[in-house]
């Protein structure tokens, strides 16, 4: 059933079309296949209409595949009887943040999902305390969702998810309703859940900036994948993003233009760190 035992979301030969109806369809996924490791940090780009969100969506049971075949964590999505704990282990976070609270206390949101799971009163405020610690909302339970920061926010949906112990978060573009503040704070949050519980992530950004710290980056482009390695052979490499509309980002496009002046900076060289002591 499982080529790699390592793998934690399979997607084989999917292939998506969305029905509109009277016969029109609209082929979003066309027969993609993408391993995610387990502990692995997946970040997936690629432009407007190219299919991320379709993808993301079918990680979590919200699609289900025209043709091919998901599986997560060892379930097959397409099972009605695996949809719930494939929520459960696939966490996903949306780019709204007021879109994703249901309660009108932080504490009551985060509990939401386990009360859903049928889980016992103390062992929920346990775990809700324990989820709001992790994203470092701890003394703000008692407040109202929607009094917070965007950032804020968002972190309260990602403390739902941590609150079901899940195996994997699917974030489909979480920063892009917030300010520079907002981002930094959810990017440190699941880099956090990333390195320290070995929580896999899939991160759907349109900025490029945030994906040089992934493990690996994968490229859609209409309903395939085209391009996949690590930051620095995507964006260091001869990778033509251009023709796909994509920017390389600021650190390693200035140390292109550099090594073509005639300076000594490395390949390597992803941040201003890393650029700095490679000039100094
Ligand atoms: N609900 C829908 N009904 C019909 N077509 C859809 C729907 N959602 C997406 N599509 C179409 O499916 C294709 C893939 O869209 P998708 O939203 O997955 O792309 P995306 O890569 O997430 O784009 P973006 O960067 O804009 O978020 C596009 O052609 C889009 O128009
Ligand atoms: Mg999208």
């Amino acid at each position: 059933m499982w080529g790699l035992v390592s793998a934690i979301i399979e997607a084989k030969n999917l292939t998506y079309d969305y029905d509109l109806g009277e016969n029109v369809k609209i082929n979003a996924l066309n027969d993609l296949s993408l391993t995610v490791r387990e502990g692995e940090y997946l970040a997936l780009i690629g432009p407007n209409g190219s299919g991320k969100s379709t993808l993301a969506r079918h990680f979590n049971a919200l699609l289900l595949p025209t043709s091919g075949e998901v599986w997560v964590d060892g379930l097959l999505t397409s099972r009605e009887e695996n949809r719930w704990e494939i929520r459960r282990r696939a966490g996903m976070v949306f780019q709204n943040p007021d879109n994703q609270i249901v309660a009108t206390t932080v504490e009551e949101d985060v509990a939401f999902g386990l009360e859903n799971l049928g889980l016992e009163p103390p062992l929920i405020r346990e775990r809700v305390a324990e989820a709001l610690e992790m994203v470092g909302l701890q003394g703000f339970a008692r407040h109202a969702p929607h009094l917070l920061s965007g950032g804020q926010k968002q972190r309260l949906a990602i403390a739902g998810i941590l609150s079901m112990r899940p195996r994997c978060l699917v974030l489909d573009e979480p920063t892009a309703m917030l300010d520079p503040r907002g981002r930094g704070e959810v990017m440190e949050i699941v880099r956090k859940m990333n390195r320290r519980e070995n929580i896999t992530v899939v991160h759907i950004t349109h900025f490029m900036e945030e994906t040089l710290e992934a493990d690996r980056i994968v490229v859609m482009d209409r309903g395939r994948v085209v391009l996949s390695g690590m930051p620095v052979e995507i964006f260091s490499g001869n990778a033509d993003l251009a023709s796909l509309g994509l920017e390389v980002p600021t650190i390693p496009r200035l140390a292109r233009m550099l090594r073509e002046g005639g300076l000594q900076v490395p390949k390597e060289v992803l941040n201003v760190d890393e650029l700095v002591s490679s000039l100094c």
